[in-house]
């Protein structure tokens, strides 16, 4: 028997031999205009030694600022709907099948055309600079390392071009529809010209939710940071409106309170793209998507941002799959932070996933290299999951992969 010693130095040996599962390594060292502003020093701050996205999270908060902190990991009131995100993944148990070979696996998906090398994107999520000075071009680098696509959101902090010739995988444009829509019409052609291969129309957020703890945080953007989509907008001066808002009305005015079907139909007259709707739960809405002629749903609560007490995405997935009966591809995203998440929401209907807080604390602690390590370690813990479960290709992947209710 192996003494605890030995088995110490043949663990050590294994890694340094390269034995570790070859996905959390960087496919190729990155070049120097790739690697960015401190991407490789700061991947040793920490971060290293984050093996689950979970373990970003205190390394995030030791390195942002309290507001910043506040801002992406706080959701609307109680908290409840972000905390069910979580717990609906936890309930549902899996059914694994024994000796199946799974020494292949292949985690490929096609999503509208586009070849994925794993069912995973990054959703949109505002203000990157408020977390990390590189911003979204760390994580725009990030995506194009491990393959992933990027969802760009209106309020970013770097402007679309900028993004899309950061990055060699696809980026996505989601859109805040504007009061302006004439500028929301320039808005879209303008991420379309840059090279964005989709846009998500979020459709959950006429108002914004009560962020009791981003409204107390107050975050206010570095000096010199701004939207540089929203450049030419006619907007008052206070950059961090949308941030920390108690004003006297629940309007704001980013966010459009009368968008409509109506808009859906004009947009998709002219983007050139697929149009993708971003906030869908009711069964009923997903179907008048299909109707409209859409391109794709995505089921998402906005991580529990908006309306407080709306159902876990995961709970509300198998009904909006029902409902859609595979005539347009559906992606959602809400709490998934395992491999095992990934595969359940596959089981449930989605073609693909997305994850926002996680790769946001992963910037926070680490930049660039923490968006790729999030990115890997996630791609890899699904990896795990197919393998375990025994299931080596996507299509394999449905209903039998959960144990049934008792
Ligand atoms: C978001 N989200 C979001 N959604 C969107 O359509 N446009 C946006 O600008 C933003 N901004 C944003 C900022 C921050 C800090 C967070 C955490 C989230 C919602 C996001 O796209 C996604 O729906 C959720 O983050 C998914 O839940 P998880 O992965 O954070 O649990």
């Amino acid at each position: 028997m192996p003494t605890r010693r030995e088995t110490l130095k043949s663990a050590a040996a294994f890694a340094a031999a390269g034995a570790w599962p070859l996905s959390l390594r960087p496919a190729r060292s990155p070049s120097p205009a790739e690697a960015g502003t401190g991407a490789q020093a700061e991947s040793a701050a920490g971060a290293d030694e984050a093996y689950s996205l979970f373990d970003f999270e205190p390394l995030a908060k030791a390195k942002m600022s309290h507001a910043a902190w506040e801002y992406v990991n706080g959701a609307a009131a109680d908290e409840i709907t972000v905390r069910w995100n979580r717990e609906g993944f936890n309930r549902i148990r899996l059914m694994p099948r024994a000796l199946v070979d799974v020494s292949k696996l292949d985690c490929r998906v096609n999503l509208l055309g586009q070849e994925m090398p794993f069912p995973i994107l990054l959703a949109p999520t505002a203000s990157h600079k408020a977390t990390h000075p590189d911003g979204e071009l760390a994580t725009a680098r990030a995506a194009g390392s491990c393959g992933a696509t990027m969802v760009l959101s209106t309020l970013s902090n770097t402007s679309v071009e900028e993004v899309v010739r950061a990055t060699k995988s696809p980026v996505w444009f989601q859109l805040y529809v504007q009061h302006d829509r004439e500028f929301t019409r320039e808005l879209v052609k303008r991420a379309v010209a840059a090279g964005c291969k989709a846009l998500c129309l979020t459709v959950d957020t006429p108002i914004s939710g009560a962020r009791n703890r981003e409204q107390r945080a107050k975050l206010a953007l570095p000096p010199g940071v701004g939207y540089p989509q929203l450049t030419g907008l006619k907007i008052p001066d206070d950059p961090s409106l949308h941030l920390a808002r108690l004003e006297s009305s629940i309007f704001s005015s980013l966010l459009s309170a009368d968008l409509t079907w109506k808009e859906v139909a004009w947009l998709q007259s002219f983007a050139g793209v697929p149009l993708l709707l971003k906030g869908i739960l009711n069964p009923a809405d997903a179907d008048r998507a299909v109707k409209e002629g859409v391109a794709g749903i995505i089921v998402s609560n906005h991580g529990g941002r908006n309306l407080d007490t709306a159902p876990a995405t995961i709970d509300a997935l198998p009904g909006v799959a029902e409902k859609v009966a595979g005539r347009i591809p559906i992606l959602m995203d809400g709490g998934i932070r395992r491999g095992t998440d990934v595969l359940k929401a596959l089981a449930l209907g989605a073609t693909a996933v997305q994850i926002g807080r996680p790769y946001v604390y992963g910037l926070g602690a680490a930049g660039e290299a923490g968006v790729a390590r999030v990115l890997r370690i996630l791609q890899q813990e699904f990896e795990m999951a197919m393998a375990l479960i025994g299931r080596p290709r996507i299509r394999d992947i449905d209903r039998s992969v959960l144990w049934p209710a008792t």
